[in-house]
């Protein structure tokens, strides 16, 4: 049993990542849409993402600082903007969306450089991803900022404006159909999944247990 205790060693951080993300998955992959100030386009996957909201609505995902202790360019723009799109990242395009983690220039749209498609939103300025069966529009709420070192997180909170859910998703009623939707989960490293064999569980009720 490996048994690895946090103390004050900044070190620790990178002998315990790689171990979290190895377990905390399957980690679904927001697709982020964004725009800076002077309206250069960005489109970067982050897994650390997650709905923690219901009502009301909100999205939360994690854009960690460079090693230079720099911020990505997606929380950069998202600050100046204060607007963003999650595209919802599926097994036919999951391979676009790795692209977009590449390292390009600012200057460069991943958009360009993967082949995706943007495609106007409703209600903010950064666009939707054309090719992906599930987008949401999103004002920024707030950012928690969990440090200023290199690997630092920083949850971004976002405000669901306008989801677009494509119809075909959806059974009798209304909810999406996860033998439709191939989401692609992230796992340690290198290592991605699909959702293959989706099953079904029911919580008991305790009193019909008897
Ligand atoms: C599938 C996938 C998921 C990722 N998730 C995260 C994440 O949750 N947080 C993070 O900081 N970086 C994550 N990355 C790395 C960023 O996508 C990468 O640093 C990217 O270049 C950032 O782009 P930007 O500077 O245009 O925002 C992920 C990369 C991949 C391929």
């Amino acid at each position: 049993m490996t048994t690895i205790e946090v103390g004050p060693k900044r070190e620790e951080w990178r002998q315990l990542y790689p171990l979290f993300i190895g377990f905390v998955n399957p980690r679904p992959i927001a697709l982020v849409s964004s725009l800076s100030r002077r309206g250069e386009l960005n489109l970067a996957p982050y897994s650390f993402y997650n709905m923690v909201s219901a009502q009301p609505p909100v999205v939360m995902f994690a854009p960690a600082l460079r090693p230079d202790g720099s911020p990505k360019d997606t929380l950069r723009n998202i600050r100046e903007t204060g607007e963003f799109v999650i595209a919802t990242v599926t097994a036919d395009l999951a391979r676009r969306a790795v692209d977009c983690a590449a390292a390009v220039a600012a200057e460069v749209s991943e958009f360009d450089f993967s082949g995706l498609t943007p495609e106007p939103a409703l209600r903010v300025a950064a666009p939707l991803v054309r090719e992906s069966l599930v987008n949401i529009e999103c004002s920024l709420r707030q950012i928690v900022a969990f440090g200023e070192g290199p690997g630092a997180g920083n949850a971004v909170f976002g405000d669901v404006r306008v989801l677009h859910v494509e119809d075909s998703l959806l059974d009798a009623r209304g909810r999406i159909d996860p033998r439709r939707l191939a989401t692609v989960g992230r796992l340690g490293g290198r290592w991605y999944c699909t959702v293959q064999q989706p099953y079904e569980l029911e919580i008991p009720d305790p009193e019909r247990r008897g």
